[in-house]
C-alpha cells in the first residue's frame, strides 16, 4: 500500500469511530440514533456493523481530522472533505446515518452515507472509487460473512446495506450485498471460490427481478448453483422483516427459496403470449434449452413433466426434444 493509502485507511478508522461514537453517546448523533431505532436495529446490530451519524455541520469532520495531524489532501482524496472555491473546507458526509463498508480484512475502505428524510437525494451518498474501493470488486459484509458461508455451504446475495444488518439481526449471518449495482463477475468468482450455492434474494420490485435474472446467469456462469428467494408484496428483505418477522424470513423466504430454473420459467413466461401457437413453441424450446444444461436428472425429469402437463405434449416427445439440446451442449 501506498503512503498515501494507508494515511487514507487511518483517517477512515479515526472517522468510523468518531461518527459510531456520536451516534451511541453524544447528542450530535441523536437523530441518527432514532432513525436506526425507528428502522428496528438493536443496540447489538448497531456496534457489530459500526453503524454511525456525520452531524449536519458544514466542517466538523475536517476538523476533527485536522486536529489529528491528517493533511488537507489526505482528507480530499480520502472523499472525506472538499475544497471550496474560498479555501475553506466541508465534509461530505453531512446529516447522515453512516455505513462503514469494510474490506475482507475488515478494514474500513468506504462510506455509505443515508439520508433521514426519504425525499432527500441522493438517499444514499457513498465515497468515491479509489484505489482501496472499487464497488464491483466488493461484497459488503464479506469478512462477516465468510465463516458463515463456509459452514452453510451457502451464501445470500442482497442488495442493500439494511438487508444484511436485518438480517444479521434475524440471526441470518451468511449474507452479503451487491450495493444497488449489479453483480459482477469479479463479485460471482470471489463468492464461488467459498462456496458453491448462491441464493439470490434481490428486492422484490421490477427492478430487483431484473437484477436476479442477470445475476443468475453470471453465477451459473462460474459455476455456482443458484436459488432465488421470493419476496411478497414488492418488498425488499429489510422490509419483509421488519412486517413479517425472523422466522417468517427464515422458513419462508430463505428455506423457500426456488430453484433457478422454476424462477426461469417463470419469468420468462412473462415475456410470451402463452396463448399464441409460436410463442408457445419458443417458450417450450427455451424451456428445453435451460432443462438441458441441468444435471439432476430428478430435478430435469420434475420440470419436464411440468411442462408436458401445461402444454399438453407427451413427455416422450419433449424427452425426445430434450436429446437433441443435450446432444448439442456435448
Ligand atoms: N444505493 C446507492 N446509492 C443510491 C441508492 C442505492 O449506493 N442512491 C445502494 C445502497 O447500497 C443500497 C442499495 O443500493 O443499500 C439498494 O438500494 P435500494 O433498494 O434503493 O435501497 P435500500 O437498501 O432498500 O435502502 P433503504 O431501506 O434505506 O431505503
Ligand atoms: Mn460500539
Ligand atoms: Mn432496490
Ligand atoms: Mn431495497
Ligand atoms: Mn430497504
Amino acid at each position: 500500500l501506498s503512503q498515501e493509502s494507508q494515511s487514507v485507511l487511518s483517517a477512515y478508522e479515526w472517522v468510523t469511530k468518531l461518527y459510531h461514537h456520536l451516534l451511541r453517546y453524544a447528542k450530535d448523533g441523536k437523530e441518527g440514533y432514532h432513525y436506526l431505532q425507528a428502522r428496528g436495529l438493536a443496540e447489538e446490530a448497531i456496534d457489530a456493523f459500526q453503524l454511525g451519524f456525520a452531524p449536519n455541520a458544514k466542517d466538523f469532520t475536517a476538523e476533527f481530522l485536522e486536529k489529528k495531524g491528517f493533511h488537507r489532501q489526505i482528507l480530499v482524496k480520502a472523499g472525506l472533505v472538499s475544497l471550496l472555491n474560498d479555501n475553506s473546507v466541508s465534509d461530505r458526509f453531512r446529516g447522515r446515518v453512516i455505513f462503514p463498508i469494510r474490506n475482507h480484512l475488515g478494514k474500513t475502505v468506504a462510506f455509505g452515507g443515508r439520508a433521514l428524510g426519504d425525499d432527500q437525494e441522493p438517499k444514499y451518498l457513498n465515497s468515491p472509487e479509489s484505489d482501496l474501493f472499487q464497488k464491483g470488486k466488493l461484497l459488503f459484509n464479506f469478512d462477516l460473512a465468510r465463516k458463515y458461508i463456509r459452514k452453510e455451504g451457502e451464501a445470500v446475495l442482497f442488495e442493500g446495506y439494511m438487508d444484511v444488518i436485518s438480517a444479521y439481526q434475524a440471526d441470518v449471518r451468511n449474507v452479503v450485498a451487491t450495493m444497488g449495482t449489479s453483480l459482477t463477475e469479479y463479485q460471482a468468482k470471489l463468492l464461488k471460490r467459498y462456496v458453491n450455492t448462491v441464493i439470490i434474494c434481490y428486492d422484490g420490485d421490477n427492478a430487483g427481478v431484473e437484477a436476479t435474472s442477470k445475476a443468475a446467469d453470471l453465477l451459473r456462469t462460474v459455476g455456482c448453483e443458484v436459488k432465488i428467494a421470493r419476496l411478497k408484496d414488492g418488498l425488499d428483505p429489510d422490509s419483509f422483516i421488519q412486517k413479517y418477522g425472523k422466522e417468517a424470513f427464515q422458513n419462508e423466504v430463505i428455506k423457500a427459496s426456488e430453484t433457478f430454473i422454476a424462477f426461469y420459467m417463470r419469468y420468462h413466461r412473462q415475456a410470451y403470449n402463452l396463448n399464441l401457437e409460436g410463442d408457445r413453441i419458443k417458450y417450450i424450446e427455451k424451456m428445453l434449452e435451460q432443462l438441458a444444461m441441468i444435471d439432476s436428472p430428478v430435478e430435469r425429469e420434475y420440470y419436464l413433466k411440468e411442462l408436458s402437463k401445461e402444454f399438453d405434449i407427451s413427455l416422450d416427445t419433449l424427452a425426445g426434444e430434450l436429446q437433441t439440446y443435450q446432444s448439442r451442449n456435448g
